[in-house]
């Protein structure tokens, strides 16, 4: 008798919990469900997640907050969401760099493809090569031979290991066998400052970061790092196309959750991020930026399962070969 009242409480409380789950997930969300940037604010990444989060609020009738943790390359607002609670009220807008710290970092805290729930991909962001505008190169390969004769001398800006900014400087010198000094900051939003102050010599950068200061001329730009040149940016030649393919990336950024996320949340959060990248007013300002959103296959779980998958694949081999590491 004892064990069938044991079996029966249990089975009401799985029950009791699976609709606990379901009714959570029902009402979802009941109130404002926060977004971690793990990058200073103003900066690529924070303007892709303040441009969603706009229309995913209308949409889940909630206010949709982006909170900055910047640091560490974004491992650091990266690792908080990975422990963070998993009843959707605390998300994550992170790029390749989710793919590239399980290399770069041998002791990372948290593990991409196990941690997280995907939610969806939202973007492929085109970088640009950019330096204070009174650098002496003016081409890209007067910039080659810049940095392959003075080396240490040139100042790199990036946003941390792990970063998009170091990555792409990571092939950059690779690919010209030609160190510099590097910079590091929480985000490429104060890198950019200090460039246009003249203070840094150069960054590659996300032309959601560039492109109004390049046409404004606060900066000199030599090329773009995607295989097509940027209708924003027509005259800015490819790196493929200045003979220097080895540089070449585009950062493509996505919607997580924390793992164990209820499947209906995922699904509704899904639902409000699909939303957003049909309106009217990202696919212009995302335009405006040079780039564009995802089709709605992409902003999906399984696209974004299947992106970071190939991605930390790809990624591993790159570093192995640079022999670049965090730790
Ligand atoms: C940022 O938002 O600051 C960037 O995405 C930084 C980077 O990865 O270069």
């Amino acid at each position: 008798m004892h064990t069938l009242l044991r079996t029966l409480a249990a089975g009401a409380l799985t029950a009791g919990l699976a609709l606990t789950g379901a009714a959570l997930a029902q009402d979802y969300p009941t109130k404002p469900v926060t977004v971690v940037v793990p990058f200073s604010a103003g900066g690529p990444t924070d303007t892709v997640a303040r441009l969603i989060a706009e229309v995913m609020s209308q949409d889940l009738g909630q206010q949709v907050v982006v909170q900055n943790v910047g640091g560490a390359g974004g491992t650091l607002g990266a690792g908080q969401v990975a422990t963070a609670p998993n009843d959707g009220y605390t998300l994550l807008v992170h790029h390749i760099g989710m793919a590239t710290a399980p290399t770069l970092y041998r002791s990372l805290p948290y593990k991409p493809e196990t941690d997280f729930a995907p939610i969806g991909l939202i973007t492929a962001v085109p970088m640009t090569l950019v330096a204070r505008k009174d650098f002496e190169p003016n081409t890209l390969a007067e910039l080659a031979a810049y940095i392959k004769a003075n080396g240490e001398n040139v100042t790199y800006a990036h946003a941390g290991i792990g970063s998009a900014s170091q990555l792409c400087g990571m092939l950059l010198m690779d690919a010209l066998d030609a160190p510099m000094t590097t910079v590091p900051y929480q985000g490429a939003g104060p890198a950019m400052t200090d460039i246009i102050g003249g203070q840094v010599d150069m960054i590659c950068d996300q032309s959601t970061n560039t492109t109004s200061q390049i046409r404004a001329g606060e900066v000199k730009a030599y090329a773009v790092t995607s295989p097509e040149r940027l209708a924003t940016l027509p005259d800015l030649p490819t790196t493929a196309e200045s003979g220097l393919e080895q540089v070449q990336v585009t950062v493509w950024h996505g919607l997580y959750a924390p793992a164990g996320t209820d499947a209906a949340i995922v699904t509704r959060l899904e639902t409000a991020l699909q939303k957003a990248m049909a309106d009217a007013t990202v696919i212009s300002r995302f335009a405006e930026l040079g780039t564009t959103p995802v089709t709605a296959a992409e902003a999906t779980p399984d696209a974004l399962a299947k992106q970071l998958a190939s991605q930390i694949a790809l990624w591993r081999g790159v570093i192995e070969a640079a022999g670049v590491y965090a730790d």
